[in-house]
């Protein structure tokens, strides 16, 4: 599986990417970002690009890819609307329709979060243009599209918060966190479950279009 990567530079695309890189059956990952990964393997190719609405100038370079694994997101906190749906929905909208152009047979997967409104008329905000990106993603000519709405997520295996301060935490919190997975699934799930599941779910399909944290850690 040839695999295209958006956000390998953020928590949950560092996990992705580790999954991606140990996984026999992902042959190659493209991480597509503004920031290099600061990794090297030979199954990694990174390529920089600054315009997340416009993938004109690289579209050569977006084709002929299997899956993508799309862990591009930013935060609600403090944003307003019109920034948080320019920075969720029209980007990832952008990145979809050029990858769906190029990649008839891609699976795209995108990741959410749990409370992601489907309705897209709830009195979240986040919720609302997030349930929004997720609807319009489900209407494009994909292989199949996935969207994963995680809880918690502990980083395994040197994934890191870009926030110092949530590093901490989160190396405090470790032995409940781990607790927490083993049991409470629909609240908390791992970075390696999480890139496990994609990989697994972009090769065999899954029964529904939405999977919760505990679809992901039982995929
Ligand atoms: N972390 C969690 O516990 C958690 C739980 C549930 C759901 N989620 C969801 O998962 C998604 C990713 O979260 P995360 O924690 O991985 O976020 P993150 O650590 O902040 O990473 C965000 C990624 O998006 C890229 N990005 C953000 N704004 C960009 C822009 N304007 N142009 C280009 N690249 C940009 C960042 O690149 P740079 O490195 O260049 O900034 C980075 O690769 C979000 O939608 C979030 O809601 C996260």
């Amino acid at each position: 599986m040839k695999v295209i990567l958006f956000g390998a530079t953020g928590m949950v695309g560092q996990g992705v990417l580790r999954e991606c890189l140990v996984d026999p059956g992902v042959e190659s990952v493209l991480a597509v970002g503004r920031s290099p990964t600061g990794q090297s393997h030979p199954k990694l190719r990174e390529l920089r690009h600054d315009d997340f609405t416009d993938f004109s100038t690289i579209e050569p370079q977006l084709a002929g890819y299997d899956a993508c694994f799309f862990c591009f997101g930013v935060s609600s906190v403090g944003m307003d609307e019109g920034r948080y749906r320019h920075l969720t929905y029209d980007i990832t909208m952008a990145a979809a329709k050029t990858l769906a152009r190029l990649n008839p047979g891609m699976v795209f997967t995108y990741v959410t979060g749990r409370g992601t409104d489907s309705t897209e008329q709830g009195s979240l905000m986040w919720a609302r243009v997030k349930g929004k990106t997720e609807n319009d993603l489900l209407k494009l000519p994909f292989k199949a599209a996935y969207m994963f709405r995680p809880a918690g997520i502990q980083p395994l295996h040197g994934v890191r918060s870009k926030t110092g301060w949530i590093n901490a935490i989160y190396v405090v919190a470790a032995p409940l966190l781990t607790y927490l997975n083993r049991v409470a699934p629909k609240y908390m799930t791992t970075s390696e479950q999480l890139g496990r599941a994609m990989i697994k779910v972009a090769r065999d399909g899954f029964p529904k279009p939405v999977l919760e944290s505990e679809d992901i850690n039982g995929v």
